[in-house]
């Protein structure tokens, strides 16, 4: 059985702070084998750099996650298109820096085991993106025997939407695993043909906050309708992830299990 930990949107240094302070020792309580974050938000809320990237791997993670915001930092373009560990929504406009998936290969009781790792972004109220269905189907096809662990990050705002993936790519993925509202949601569960399934896996930043940023600019903005420059809060810092046990033979998913640790 695998253990893979899927981390909800880092959000700024915080987030990356209580990554660093976290993960390593859940990884040794919890016999992780792999680690993925999505790291859309671990530049200061907008993107992510070298810096931040390289400061969730020294966290751990092996793999990292994008969504709408990926291309906030000009300066991330090359490594998104040249890192491998990087893995970007695959359904956006053809040609675009990036990869919608990657093939991990990790080694476990001297046994090579790998585990694709694929994201994809929702249409409802998002910007205009392709079919993420059909770029499911497109990245399952091309993954082909080359993976049987599947786990897809559904970076959506609509329940609905994430709700509906689950249920298309059930028995097909090991896991689909919404992102992006920062939301933590409550109804995680292995659907009836073995994908783990959650709508969010929430947001690991400071939780004082409007989903990472300051409250009192988010409350101005509401008010005013007046443009705000964001900044991220910096209390009550938490890591939100889900712990998904796998079946590296099948690929089906035995669990998925919630988890909030409070940093400091
Ligand atoms: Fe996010
Ligand atoms: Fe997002």
């Amino acid at each position: 059985m695998l253990n893979i930990l899927f981390v909800g949107d880092v959000n700024g240094k915080p987030g990356r702070e209580a990554l660093k302070a976290i993960v390593p020792s859940l990884v040794k309580e919890k016999k992780i084998d792999f680690v993925i974050a999505n790291g859309e938000n671990s530049a200061a809320g907008f993107g992510i750099t070298d810096s931040t990237f390289t400061d969730m791997l020294s966290a751990g993670v092996d793999a990292v996650t994008l969504g709408n915001h990926l291309y906030d930092k000009k300066e991330a373009l090359p490594m998104i298109e040249n890192d491998s560990r990087l893995v970007r929504p695959a359904n956006l406009p053809e040609g675009n820096p990036g990869r919608g998936f990657s093939i991990f290969t990790i080694n476990k009781d001297s046994k090579r085991i790998n585990i694709a790792v694929a994201n994809l972004t929702g249409r409802i109220f998002m910007a205009p993106v392709d079919c993420p269905f059909r770029a499911a189907d497109r990245f399952i096809k091309d993954i082909g025997d080359n993976a049987r662990v599947i786990i897809v990050d559904m970076h959506a705002e609509a329940t609905s939407e994430k709700i509906a993936m689950g249920f298309y790519l059930d028995g097909r993925v090991t896991a689909v695993l919404g992102t992006h509202t920062h939301v933590m949601t409550a109804d995680e569960r292995v659907l009836e043909k073995g994908t783990a399934y959650i709508s969010d896996a929430g947001m690991t930043g400071p939780f004082d906050s409007v989903i990472g940023v300051k409250k009192e600019i988010i409350l101005r903005k509401f008010l005013t309708g007046m443009p705000e420059r964001f900044e991220i809060a910096e209390d009550d810092v938490r890591l939100n992830a889900v712990l998904i046990a796998a079946d590296e033979a099948t690929g089906r998913a035995a669990s998925i299990e919630r988890i909030q640790i409070k940093h400091g």
